[in-house]
């Protein structure tokens, strides 16, 4: 089997947005790509037949903080690997927990080794260090495997966010160690994903880039961004870091963001997005649609018996009326959980589905210009 490859269809002429193809041993994944969020192996509220044919997923995420915990790596690895585990048969790509340890367990206490935490659940204490969240990460299986990374917070100083990106790449050079000292477990190649870190400060953006870059890896990260930062400060940082990004490496930005966050960092460069937004806010009754944004608990949706969202090509969007939907959430029903993150979930796919169409087509700015005030308008 084989290590993925990136194929870059088109160069946008008016920006910086890429039209591409990723391959990897579980399939191909056509960029630019929004990739839903399976935290525990489930997109949660969504099932893995909705995930093919409503939403029309080329890959999902799981996280190694959560799977590690639960089911734990005994069960994964009886299992042969996620795949065959959850029965999502194209890519997958875990996030490392280099994230989620800082924003989900308790009495983390960073040292160079790595992370001493305590899990969530049951209080239990633990060590994620580089050299075994590389091991956990085979044991899960995913595609694409991150790298173990430190994510400051907004507002960090200069000093703590240098401290922090330097320990950053330590940490990446026992991954990539790791990472090629130990083999392929299921029969499939995995793929290790650097992160670029160094908070909001330009001259670390631009270092930490650059280190990351001369790891040769077949595909890069932008970690540390949309906590809080202003959006245009954001934009500013991404749009530095994918100038100094291999070019011929899918470029991937982490945790971001609303539907025109997507479509902005497109055009500074970036392939690959995921972010909880649209099933998180979906089970809150917010919805991203063709012509804006709905709060599906307002009153005026009550006698709305139009489709939730006939502007895109998703049996779920297109068959449930906005106030059916609206009567499931406000009775707390589990199938308008599912309606909404299945919906929000197949608009965040028609989003990049249609970018690509207009990258490859010439007109994207012009599209994405005229999208973005739709996309923002509160219905
Ligand atoms: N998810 C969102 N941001 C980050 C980040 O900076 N690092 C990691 N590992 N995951 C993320």
């Amino acid at each position: 089997m084989a290590a993925l490859t990136f194929d870059l269809q088109t160069t946008d002429s008016a920006s910086k947005a890429r039209a591409g193809k990723i391959t990897t041993d579980h399939g191909e994944i056509l960029t630019p790509i929004f990739m839903p969020v399976g935290t525990v192996g489930s997109v949660k509220a969504v099932s893995q037949k909705q995930l093919y044919d409503d939403v029309k997923a080329q890959i999902i995420l799981g996280n190694t903080y959560h799977l590690y915990l639960r089911p734990t790596l005994d069960i994964l690895e009886s299992a042969g690997g996620l795949h065959k585990f959850n029965g999502w048969h194209k890519p997958i790509l875990t996030d490392s927990g280099g994230y989620q340890v800082f924003s989900l367990a308790n009495n983390r206490k960073i040292k160079e080794e790595g992370v001493i935490f305590q899990s969530h659940i049951d209080g239990s204490k633990h060590l994620f260090s580089p050299e075994r969240v590389m091991d956990i990460q085979r044991t899960i299986g995913g595609d694409i495997i991150m790298a173990f990374d430190e994510c400051p917070p907004y507002p960090s100083d200069t000093k703590y966010a240098k401290t922090s990106m330097e320990l950053t790449h330590r940490w990446l050079d026992r991954c990539f160690t790791q990472f090629n000292s130990t083999p392929d477990k299921y029969g499939y190649t995995q793929n290790l994903f650097p992160i670029v870190q160094g908070s909001t400060y330009k001259d670390l953006r631009k270092a930490s880039s650059e280190y990351i870059a001369s790891k040769g890896a077949t595909g890069n990260a932008i970690g540390g961004l949309s906590v809080g930062e202003p959006e245009e400060m954001m934009y500013e940082i991404c749009a530095l870091c994918c100038d100094h990004l291999p070019v011929d490496k899918p470029r991937y930005l982490m945790g971001v963001g609303t539907p025109w966050n997507i479509l902005e960092n497109i055009a500074l460069g970036v392939d690959m997005f995921d972010c909880v937004m649209p099933t998180r806010n979906g089970r809150n009754a917010m919805l991203f649609t063709s012509k804006g944004v709905i709060n599906i608990d307002n009153k005026k949706w009550e006698k709305d018996f139009s489709p939730i969202d006939d502007g895109i090509d998703c049996e779920t969007s297109n068959y449930y009326s906005k106030a059916y939907l609206r009567h499931l959430i406000k009775s707390k029903e589990i199938l308008g959980l599912t309606i909404a993150s299945v919906h929000n979930l197949a608009f965040y796919l028609h989003l990049v589905t249609e970018a690509r169409k207009h990258i490859l087509q010439g007109d994207f700015v012009s599209w994405k210009n005229e999208q973005v005030d739709i996309l923002k308008t509160r219905l």
